[in-house]
């Protein structure tokens, strides 16, 4: 399963990047709003950062403008992928965007029909909201396995991109369920290599080797 980072904070990216292990970004106007810098200067930033797909969301809720402001997104690089919301004008402009080879990520994804009408849109990637569905007391999670049953069914290419992740067991759930990527905020990738037992090991390795006395090199 991929690896994206959920954040426009291009400090913390830099260092998710720096690992080796990420394989993209997605922001979202929240995002945008928390990091307080200029949009489109965030986006050509992170994609300096990397070659893998960065998501960065049309502002208008109407089909026409956000035709026009997917195409203007997709010319910061040639990695943008353009988020589109779960709505017939985003469907619509999806469709658009991938007859002209624009890659899309439509989001907001809450039923498994939402997911196949977004697959038959031709978008890239989808967007499941986990822990938002999860915050309901529904099962985020069950989402992510009707919506693999049904790209399977069907040979639909979109990628299950599973999202609003908040902890780390969710990571696990999701690449059990067959999700292809998942979007993770920083703290969350952080904590999915933490261990108490990790640590602790570590250090009584490193206790034990420094009383032989011996060096490798
Ligand atoms: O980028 C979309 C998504 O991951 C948002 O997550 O935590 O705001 O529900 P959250």
């Amino acid at each position: 399963m991929q690896i994206f980072i959920d954040t426009a904070d291009t400090k913390e990216l830099k260092a998710a990047f720096d690992t080796g292990l990420v394989d993209g970004c997605t922001t979202n106007p929240s995002l945008i709003a928390k990091a307080g810098r200029d949009f489109k200067e965030v986006i050509a930033e992170i994609c300096e950062m990397t070659t893998g797909p960065v998501s960065a969301e049309v502002a208008s809720t109407e089909a026409d403008m956000m035709l026009k402001e997917g195409k203007r997104l997709a010319q910061i690089a040639d990695n943008v992928v353009v988020k589109l919301p779960l709505t017939w004008a985003g469907l619509k402009t999806c469709k658009t965007l991938t007859e002209e080879g624009i890659k899309t990520n439509v989001t907001l994804c809450f039923t498994p029909n939402q997911a196949w009408l977004a697959a038959k849109a031709g978008a890239t990637y989808i967007s499941p909201f986990i822990g938002r569905l999860d915050d309901l007391g529904l099962d985020g999670m069950e989402l992510i396995h009707d919506i693999r049953q049904i790209y399977d069914n069907y040979g639909y290419e979109t990628k299950i991109l599973a999202a609003s992740i908040r902890s780390a067991s969710h990571c696990i759930e999701a690449a059990k369920a067959g999700a292809d990527v998942s979007t993770i905020p920083p703290k969350v990738f952080n904590a999915l290599l933490n261990h108490v037992l990790t640590d602790k090991g570590l250090a009584d390795f490193v206790k034990d080797w420094e009383g032989t006395g011996q060096t490798i090199l």
